[in-house]
């Protein structure tokens, strides 16, 4: 391996898609290989054990290809499983943040925070509200119904509406930011906008992960140095119709940049 291989991605689905796109807003030279494991969607319901030895499957798949970093780009997975996976395997391994932080210091009311509800009681994510979270501001929401919305039915948009607002619904205080802690839920980004008649802010960990997996690569001197596009190969353990609805997510992500670009 050298600072031409691959850069391997891999979420429980299709969520790690936004990460994805987000690196190669970021490091456009890289290429990259994106592993979506829909087959055994959602993993925030199942238990810790499930969820390593589904990482470490996915893991040793991306292994294959020679890969010189693993980004995990989703939030579950790396509460999980990061730590197991560092000890396991000999290259970074970046995990996801659920933005806590940067949502707390730029807001001063209730900040409601959406993940799994495994994400919500690992240690990861209570390490960081016990230390930045002194007000208790935060208000945490388990959504896995969201994993599976995106999963399998983001393209009826009313069916897509009405589960969202249901859930949003369910919180009966005002807000002033909402933490995306799951990377399938930037998929829902314009619905949580809408829901909130555009005011609230929304935080994500995609652009912090990248930045810190940037860092990580000037560090080791792994930074490709190329300054033509790299590729984006995607698969998907289930199989050739979701790895072209991911295709299609990723062409969508492309153009939401290129509207925020030009807005
Ligand atoms: C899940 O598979 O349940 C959610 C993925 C995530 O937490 O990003």
């Amino acid at each position: 391996m050298d600072k031409y291989s691959k850069i391997g991605v891999f979420d429980s689905g299709l969520g790690g898609l936004s990460v994805a796109d987000m690196i190669r807003t970021i490091l456009p030279a890289e290429d990259l290989i994106y592993i979506g494991d829909s087959l055994h969607a959602p993993y925030g319901i199942k238990t810790k054990e499930e969820v390593v030895q589904l990482s470490e499957n996915v893991c040793n798949q991306l292994l294959t290809e020679d890969v010189k970093a693993i980004v995990i780009a989703c939030n579950t997975a790396t509460s999980a499983a990061a730590d197991r996976l560092r000890a396991k395997y000999n290259l970074p391994i970046i995990g996801m943040e659920p933005a806590i932080k940067p949502a707390l210091l730029n807001t001063k009311g209730r900040v409601l925070v959406l993940a799994t509800e495994m994400t919500l009681k690992e240690q990861k994510f209570n390490a960081l509200a016990e230390m930045f979270d002194e007000a208790h501001r935060l208000l945490r929401l388990p959504v896995p119904e969201w994993v599976e919305l995106v999963e399998n039915a983001l393209w009826q948009q009313e069916h897509v509406k009405q589960v969202v607002t249901s859930v949003l619904d369910r919180i009966k205080v005002p807000v002033e930011a909402v933490v995306l802690g799951c990377t399938h839920f930037i998929f829902l980004k314009p619905y949580i906008e809408a829901y909130y008649s555009g005011h609230v802010k929304i935080f994500d960990g995609n652009e912090g992960t990248v930045q810190h997996l940037k860092n990580v690569l000037i560090q080791r001197d792994m930074l490709n140095d190329h300054t033509e596009w790299g590729c984006l190969s995607i698969e998907n353990t289930k199989g050739a119709d979701y790895r072209i609805k991911s295709e299609n997510l990723v062409a969508w992500l492309e153009k939401e940049r290129q509207n925020e670009f030009k807005s």
